[in-house]
């Protein structure tokens, strides 16, 4: 039977990773924008891959549950790369709820029913869920283990809790952070394992939308005030995703890799700290 990558999110990251695990396996490529899917495709096939296209809203318990399908039909499940999200000068801050944390969870659940055994997966998260400050424990313990399908309903999470969308994107990066550690339980019964990748700004068109909206002269100045001086690229990212999924990280699971060129140090300790 043949090994089965699946990406879902057919952008710049979620391509970078493909290209490092996807060697002789059958790439699905899934995005809720056909053309990206197919444009990936296209690239990948070009490139010596074997790619299938499909359409998914991760956002939609059907639409998850017919890419399981999808993906399974084609052969074993062997890897997951999650990189499909909204960042928060694209969508409202319910959206991004949606999208972002309720989305991922769907994505992990459904997935974590037909991952194989030694098979990993990746969700791409973000440095933004490192600097939203501490949450009281009860919170932090609601956001990884709420089931699916009532998360969006808790208290803190509601829509005059949630007003600001660069709030709602932390929010659910943490909760993707959390997630991942609480279902890396359960992803290990099946013996496979499921990390996080926290990236700072990473050009890719997500990125450009941030550096070019209402933030962009705030996120300029993460860039200049870290350690790096610059942002970060797709294919560095794939680099650390290649490492979570293949066989020298077979002892990483349910870890948050933040990856961010050091701006987070800097927001904590360095030029960017407040105050
Ligand atoms: N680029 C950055 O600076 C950066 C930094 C930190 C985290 N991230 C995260 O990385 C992930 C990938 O982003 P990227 O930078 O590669 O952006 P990208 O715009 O290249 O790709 C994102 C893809 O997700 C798809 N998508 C959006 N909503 C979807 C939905 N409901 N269902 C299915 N697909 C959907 C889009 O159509 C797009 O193809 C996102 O979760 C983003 O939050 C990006």
């Amino acid at each position: 039977m043949s090994d089965v990558i699946v990406v879902i999110g057919a952008g710049q990251i979620g391509q970078a990773i493909a290209r490092r695990v996807g060697v002789g396996k059958r790439v699905l490529l899934a995005d809720m924008k056909r053309e990206n899917a197919q444009a990936a495709a296209e690239v990948l096939a070009d490139a010596g891959y074997e790619t299938h296209v499909a359409t998914v809203d991760v956002a939609s318990r059907d639409a998850v549950q017919a890419l399981v399908a999808t993906a399974t039909g084609l052969g074993e499940v062997t890897g997951l790369i999650h990189a499909a999200g909204v960042s928060p000068s694209q969508a409202s801050p319910e959206t991004i709820l949606k999208v972002d944390l309720y989305g991922t969870a769907l994505v992990l659940d459904l997935f974590g029913e037909v991952i194989a055994r030694d098979g990993s997966g990746v969700v791409i998260a973000s440095q933004s869920g490192h600097r939203l400050p501490p949450l009281p424990e009860e919170q932090s313990h609601a956001l990884a283990t709420t089931p699916t399908e009532d998360l969006l309903a808790l208290p803190f999470l509601a829509p005059d809790q949630v007003t600001d969308p660069l709030k709602a994107y932390q929010l659910s990066k943490r909760g993707n952070s959390l997630r991942v550690a609480a279902q890396a339980v359960r992803w290990g019964r099946r013996g496979a394992r499921i990390n996080a990748i926290s990236p700072g700004i990473v050009m890719t068109p997500l990125a450009r939308d941030e550096l070019s909206g209402p933030r962009g002269a705030g996120y300029r100045k993460m860039i200049e005030g870290s350690a790096a001086g610059r942002a970060g690229t797709p294919d560095e990212v794939g680099a650390v995703g290649a490492l979570l999924m293949g066989p020298d990280g077979g002892f990483i699971t349910g870890s948050d890799i933040l990856m961010d060129g050091g701006v987070t140090a800097a927001w904590l300790y360095g030029d960017l700290a407040k105050g």
